[in-house]
């Protein structure tokens, strides 16, 4: 049994067949996910189908490259949906240099705030970190996330940068772009990443694993992340999930 960290079954690329892809994603042995909402429309989304399927729960937050658009009313709602039994972490947030519709003071702040609202409630928190790894770190120092813990979300960092996360309690979970021929960084990341500190995802619709890269990822795939790294790490594919699946269980307090 597969746990799939981090999927937007809530975006746009799965409104036709969202049933279909997750009769897929069961078939293939996964039996748990977490849909991740990043604005007022994908937290709805997130919401609707952690009310709908008993094996999905959904993750509440702010996406950085949107900070500017996010308001007091909005951090309001979020800590309001933080009490809905189905919802299990906040998050995604962090911070994105690769676009820059966000000025970086604004995304700062946004994630500041995140991280004091997850410490408020009291719940784990999923980072985006796109090209801000060393910002990122400082703000989860400052703002002493370690209370919480989370997820380095997809992470594409230095095993340095990953130690110093998991030292502030946090997983470091990997996706798609560790399966690609060429990644030669985050295999070698995931290779050093202790089996207790470790998560899959897949991201999708986004990041699909070799050999579906390019093209619409979903939850199925994680199958194909899962078997990556159990080769990287030398140890089974049943052990590999099994310890996957425990260390979700126990981050997101899901029995
Ligand atoms: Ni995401």
């Amino acid at each position: 049994m597969l746990f799939d960290t981090h999927v937007h079954l809530n975006a746009d690329q799965f409104k036709e067949d969202a049933s279909e892809v997750i009769e897929r994603a069961n078939a293939e042995g996964v039996s748990h996910m977490v849909v991740v909402g990043f604005d007022t429309e994908t937290i709805k989304g997130a919401i609707k189908l952690a009310e709908t399927y008993e094996f999905i729960y959904a993750a509440v937050g702010w996406h950085p490259v949107d900070a500017i658009d996010m308001t007091d009313a909005d951090l309001e709602w979020i800590e309001e949906l933080a009490s809905h039994p189905k919802v299990v972490a906040i998050g995604e947030m962090g911070l994105d240099y690769h676009w820059d519709k966000s000025p970086k003071d604004v995304q700062k702040e946004v994630f500041r705030k995140q991280i004091r609202l997850a410490k408020k409630v009291n719940m784990p928190i999923i980072i985006h970190d796109r090209e801000a790894h060393q910002d990122i770190v400082t703000i989860l120092k400052e703002e002493n996330a370690e209370e919480v813990g989370g997820i380095m979300h997809c992470f594409g960092g230095s095993l340095e940068i990953a130690k110093q996360c998991m030292d502030m309690n946090f997983y470091i979970s990997f996706g798609g772009p560790v399966t690609f021929k060429n990644a030669k960084k985050p295999k070698e990341v995931a290779k050093e990443i202790p089996l207790d500190r470790l998560l899959i995802e897949t991201d999708c619709p986004f990041l699909a694993p070799h050999p579906y890269r390019g093209k619409r990822n979903e939850p199925a795939y994680v199958k194909l992340i899962a078997e990556q790294i159990a080769e990287l790490k030398e140890v089974s594919y049943e052990q590999l999930s099994k310890q996957t699946m425990e260390n979700a269980k126990k981050l997101f307090s899901i029995s």
